[in-house]
């Protein structure tokens, strides 16, 4: 017999799920980071519960949702071009409903409503659970603002539904906000102080996950080591009755996570150089399953720069990581790391130190951006944009470049190897080929001979290019 608790949860739940507009359909347009498509999928979840169905045709929804970026001004440039084409949909279907969630809708709040006519809703990360008040009150033509940040929100308890899903690979969010002070960045004023969600949830998200099939998790923070749920703030006796001690750091939930079992691969995301401890890569190299693979943003190899952005360690500092990466986990494991060029004041002997720290790391990948002022942050308030817009953008080429390189290098060293791979679906380019990862988190395309997407499979790897290696199964 089911405990009485139980019964009183699925009654509650048979109640929240009757639908309310039962065949309304929402269109959700993510844009920047993988906790913007991950909140997606906890908007699209609240939104089930009142009877809106996702699909992936614009021209078919009554609710548009575009959740925003504001990380540079080019991501906001980007939602306002696609704000006017939206236009063009609302002249078809006079009653859509147009709103604007996450970073952008933060920032700006009311006034997106005065610089975006076409807008009924604007909603921030912290807002999502009161977006079906906000809709009554869109649909009864009074435009509805919520960018309330909590100190406490996570959505732990609420089941994401997965949009644009392979059935393979998945995100889970662990933590929220961001309580660096980076500051060129952004995220803390969208985002809101940092918040971790309880391992129990996390846990039972990723089981569930594994139950349907799916085959690789990654857990998802803005600085995902300092990751910590204490009891002190929480409920004690129910953390010991899912036998968890009172206070989990990141290492002891990636543990967590990488017992549920080894079929399941664990990845995460963004790592912080100031943050990541031995700890974390002793539990990666205890556990196969935790993939060998750590994105570590630099974002510039001058230590007088690293400084002007409040990152929290110097150049020294980071390679010294990168060592210890390398004693604990081997050459193999994958790296790579977010560049910023241009940055106030950033000199040309300052940006070589970028371009020599990158070749003394040899990263698998980077994410290359030049800077760009965000306003209230505090780069803006207190720091000169003097780099001019050719020079940043020449320093951003030489980077491009540079890192081309390294990523050729490093993919070649892997031809001649066998990698486990896991299968995630058809390779973009041929049907008859499958594509998956290896785990540092290269992409290998090879013949499908058979196999399906969630099965594991090992790839000789026969040749390259500098961003997919190419093989093949040498199961019998
Ligand atoms: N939390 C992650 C990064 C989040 S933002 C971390 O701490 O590393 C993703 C990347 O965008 C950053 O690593 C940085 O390289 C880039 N970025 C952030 N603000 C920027 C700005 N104002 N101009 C250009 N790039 C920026
Ligand atoms: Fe931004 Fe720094 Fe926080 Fe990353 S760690 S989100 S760059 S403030
Ligand atoms: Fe962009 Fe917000 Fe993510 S600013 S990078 S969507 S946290």
């Amino acid at each position: 017999m089911k405990p009485i608790e139980d019964i009183e949860i699925l009654n509650d739940h048979s109640i929240e799920s009757q639908p309310k507009h039962s065949s309304r359909k929402v269109y959700i347009e993510s844009y920047g980071c993988q906790m913007n498509f991950s909140d997606s999928e906890i908007v699209a979840s609240i939104l089930k519960k009142q009877g809106y169905e996702p699909t992936t045709v614009p021209e078919a929804a009554d609710l548009v949702l575009l959740n925003t970026c504001s990380i540079r001004d080019k991501a906001e440039q980007t939602v306002r071009q696609r704000l006017g084409q939206i236009n063009g949909l609302k002249h078809q279907n006079p009653g859509l409903l147009v709103g604007v969630l996450g970073c952008m809708a933060e920032r700006l709040k009311e006034r997106l409503l005065e610089e975006e006519k076409i807008v009924d809703l604007v909603v921030g990360p912290d807002a999502y659970r009161t977006l079906p008040d906000l809709l009554q009150q869109a649909d009864d033509g009074v435009k509805a603002v919520n960018t309330f940040l909590s100190r406490d929100e996570t959505y732990g308890d609420l089941e994401p539904v997965r949009l644009n899903s392979n059935g393979v690979t998945a995100f889970i969010s662990i933590m929220r906000g961001c309580d660096n002070m980076c500051s060129f960045c952004v995220v803390p004023f969208t985002r809101g102080r940092e918040r971790s969600r309880d391992p129990h949830s996390i846990v039972n998200e990723a089981k569930d996950l594994f139950a349907k099939g799916y085959r690789e998790v990654t857990l998802l923070g803005q600085n995902v080591d300092s990751y910590k749920w204490s009891e002190a703030e929480n409920n004690k006796a129910r953390l010991e009755k899912a036998g968890l001690s009172d206070t989990v750091g990141f290492a002891q939930l990636l543990d967590m996570v990488a017992r549920i079992d080894p079929r399941l691969r664990v990845r995460f995301s963004t790592s912080h150089p100031k943050d990541i401890t031995d700890d974390v890569l002793h539990t990666m190299a205890a556990h196969p399953n935790v993939c060998k693979y750590i994105h570590l943003p630099v974002q510039s190899g001058n230590s007088r720069v690293l400084d002007l952005m409040n990152r929290g360690y110097s150049r020294e500092w980071y390679l010294e990581k990168i060592k210890r990466i390398r004693e604990i986990l081997g050459e193999d494991c994958g790296l790579s790391s977010d560049m910023i060029t241009g940055f106030c004041s950033e000199t040309e002997d300052e940006h070589q130190e970028t371009l020599s720290l990158m070749e003394s790391v040899v990263f698998d990948f980077a994410y290359m951006f030049h800077y760009s002022e965000r306003p209230g942050t505090l780069a803006a308030k207190k720091l000169v944009d003097d780099v001019p817009a050719e020079t940043k953008n020449r320093r951003l080429q030489e980077i491009i470049q540079a890192q081309g390189r390294h990523s050729l290098r490093r993919y070649q060293r892997e031809i001649g190897t066998v990698q486990e791979v896991l299968i995630e679906g058809p390779s973009r380019r041929s049907h008859e080929k499958l594509q998956g990862r290896t785990s540092s988190n290269k992409v290998v395309v090879f013949p499908a001979e058979n196999k399906i997407k969630g099965q594991y499979v090992h790839v000789l790897i026969e040749d390259c290019t500098s961003a997919t290696l190419l093989g093949r199964i040498i199961d019998r």
